[in-house]
């Protein structure tokens, strides 16, 4: 039981590799906040996690809250469902995010841009403006960002993507050197490709074996990321195993970057 008594918030969990760090971090007996702009799905997801939980085991519990992660409004209504449920929070796991479809670069719309930059960047501003005044006050707290491999090898077709994801890792490289004192912990995840709703966006193309094997031949390991892969990296950040890591950017990836 890693996380027994934290409460942590993971947005864009009702899918991917957030559903997996929700589960993942329930299990280790955190509390979970379940977030998505998608509010069935996160619902599906608190509801599943409320199933495998059972009052003798130390399980964590979950809530779900629709919201938009790029709406300070929405940042307000997570962080006041959190401490109403659970009292307080110790961890915020930015996983919420978005591409544009694999495209040539002047193919790509000014609002799929701002989108892009929206979900993928503004959130963890809101985040930040969120959660810092509190972690502070509470002496300490840990971010997880989920960046991607894209933001330190980039593939073509996928520029606008490849640059938000390279914002995420050096602003939390920023807040981890400015923060540090206050005692908040901040540090990326960067997944390689994974299968997840977000796939075929990234490929640019169907998902057949054969297209497949053109993305798995530049990961060593030899095969995609899976989210129980980004969860158990996310696990040991968010635990106090990680106490002394800030400002890093973990590849989970086979290899890719090297
Ligand atoms: N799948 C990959 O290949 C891959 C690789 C590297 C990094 N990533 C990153 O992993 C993270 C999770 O993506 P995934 O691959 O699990 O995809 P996914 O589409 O399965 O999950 C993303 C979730 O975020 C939610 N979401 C989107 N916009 C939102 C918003 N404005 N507010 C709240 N929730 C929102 C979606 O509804 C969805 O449930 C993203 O940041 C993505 O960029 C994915």
């Amino acid at each position: 039981m890693r996380l027994q008594g934290k409460t942590v918030i993971v947005t864009g969990a009702g899918s991917g590799f957030g559903e997996g760090i929700a589960k993942t971090f329930a299990r280790e007996g955190a509390n979970v906040v379940v977030n998505d702009l998608n509010g069935p799905a996160a619902e599906r997801v608190a509801s599943e996690i409320a199933l495998a939980s059972s009052p003798e085991a130390s399980h964590g519990r979950a809530i779900s809250v629709a919201g938009d992660v790029t709406k300070r409004d929405d940042w307000q209504r997570l962080f006041d469902a959190a401490i109403e449920d659970f009292g307080s929070v110790q961890v915020v796991v930015n996983n919420a995010g978005t591409t544009h479809r694999n495209k040539p670069v002047l193919d790509v719309t000014e609002a799929e841009f701002d989108r892009v930059y929206a979900v993928n960047v503004k959130s963890i501003y809101w985040s930040v403006e969120q959660f810092v005044p509190y972690f502070r006050q509470q002496g300490g707290g840990a971010f997880i960002n989920v960046a991607s491999t894209a933001g330190v090898r980039p593939r073509p077709g996928l520029v606008w993507y490849n640059g938000s994801k390279a914002a995420v890792i050096i602003a939390s490289k920023a807040l981890a050197v400015e923060l540090g004192p206050d005692r908040i912990r901040v540090n990326c995840i960067n997944p390689v490709m994974g299968e997840t709703g977000l796939l075929t966006e990234f490929m640019g193309m169907e998902d057949t074996p054969a297209n497949r094997q053109k993305f798995l031949a530049t990961i060593p390991l030899g095969r995609l990321s899976t989210p129980q892969d980004i969860a158990n990296a996310a696990l040991y950040l968010a635990s106090d195993d990680a106490e002394f890591i800030t400002g890093v950017a973990l590849e989970v990836d086979g290899g890719r970057c090297v």
